[in-house]
């Protein structure tokens, strides 16, 4: 038997990076957004043992350095399940772009397996086994939009924003994230001189979520139910949307004072967002994938046309709420 499932991309709205742990990882804190891009993964057991991964894309690896094959055998374990599992992956999202596409497909097979083997692993348990694969798994367990704490593998699921109109960049630049991190914990002072220290950035970073989390709370309890709403444009009126609550408190991605310099023409990307009208546009991760959000499909549109014209591949999509994701996984 065979289950696809749609390996959903997400972006961050503002990641601040932390101290260097002794466990090698860095604190962060970010909100991780699920969106509509997505790869396609299709998982089958047969008869046997072993781990097979076809993918057309050859920058996908193929061996345990795969996400996908290394959470095979804590799925298997924890279903009690054995058998040849064969993993096709259908490539659209960019291969360290920034997006969790490696994660996301994970978390894609541990769902798929569940489905195969018609046995349920616990939520407490699924969590553990896509943390221990990489920090950014367990988003993806969640969906919608997401608070990301610790190293980015501790999550919990936020009030959804409204689904919004996105663009995405794709400038065809991979990047690590280990060597990310590592570049931002050799950046000089320059770069770092509005907050002295990881520990001052991270408390910064913790007060703009919190008065945000604090003023959605309070228009719940004014309006009296969900905050959804519909998006005022840029520099209209008060922000009765949530999500530029959010961008106003000055919500920002680190890992743009490491990449940015090392790779100007990103900068230029996020500047065709700004001018097209994005109402917020950012690194998503540790890049090279850039996201802008805009009022309008059409204003979505237009930007992607121009960041085609300057010969940067980018795709118009939408933020996916929670209750989106979770009904388009398994269609
Ligand atoms: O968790 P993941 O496998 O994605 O992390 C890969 C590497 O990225 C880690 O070994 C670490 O070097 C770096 N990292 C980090 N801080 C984080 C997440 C990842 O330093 N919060």
């Amino acid at each position: 038997m065979s289950v696809t499932v749609r390996s959903f991309a997400k972006i961050n709205l503002g990641l601040c990076i932390g101290p260097l742990r002794p466990d090698g990882f860095h604190d962060l804190r970010t909100i991780y957004q699920t969106i509509a891009l997505h790869d396609v993964i299709r998982v089958e057991v047969t008869r046997g043992t072993g781990i097979e991964i076809q993918c057309k894309d050859p920058r996908v690896p193929k061996d345990q350095s795969n996400t996908c094959y290394r959470i095979v055998a804590p799925a298997m374990a924890a279903l009690r399940a054995t058998g040849r599992v064969v993993i096709e992956i259908e490539k659209k999202l960019p291969v360290q772009g920034g997006l969790g596409g490696g994660s996301a497909n994970a978390v894609a097979v541990l769902l798929a397996l569940e489905r195969v083997f018609k046995k349920q692993i616990t939520a407490v348990e699924k969590m553990r086994i896509a943390a221990d694969v990489g920090s950014d798994l367990p988003l993806f367990l969640v969906g919608g939009t997401v608070l990301g704490l610790g190293h980015g593998e501790e999550v919990y699921p936020l009030s959804d924003l409204p689904s919004v109109a996105c663009v995405i960049a794709t400038p065809e630049i991979s990047i690590s994230t280990p060597k990310a991190f590592a570049d931002w914990d050799r950046l000089g002072a320059p770069a770092k001189l509005t907050a002295p220290t990881p520990s001052d950035r991270m408390l910064m970073c913790g007060r703009r979520f919190s008065a945000w989390l604090s003023g959605l709370s309070q228009n719940k309890i004014r309006t009296g139910k969900a905050l959804s709403g519909v998006l005022v444009a840029r520099g209209r009126g008060r922000a009765e949307n949530p999500l530029l609550d959010l961008v106003r408190t000055g919500i920002e991605n680190d890992f743009e004072r490491v990449v940015f310099p090392q790779y100007p023409e990103l900068i230029k990307v996020k500047r065709v967002l700004e001018e097209a009208d994005a109402f917020y546009a950012s690194l998503s991760g540790s890049g090279s994938a850039i996201y802008g959000l805009f009022a309008s499909r059409t204003a979505a549109a237009r930007a992607v046309a121009r960041l085609r014209k300057a010969g940067t591949p980018a795709v118009a999509t939408t933020t996916l709420t929670r209750q989106q994701y979770w009904k388009k996984i398994f269609d």
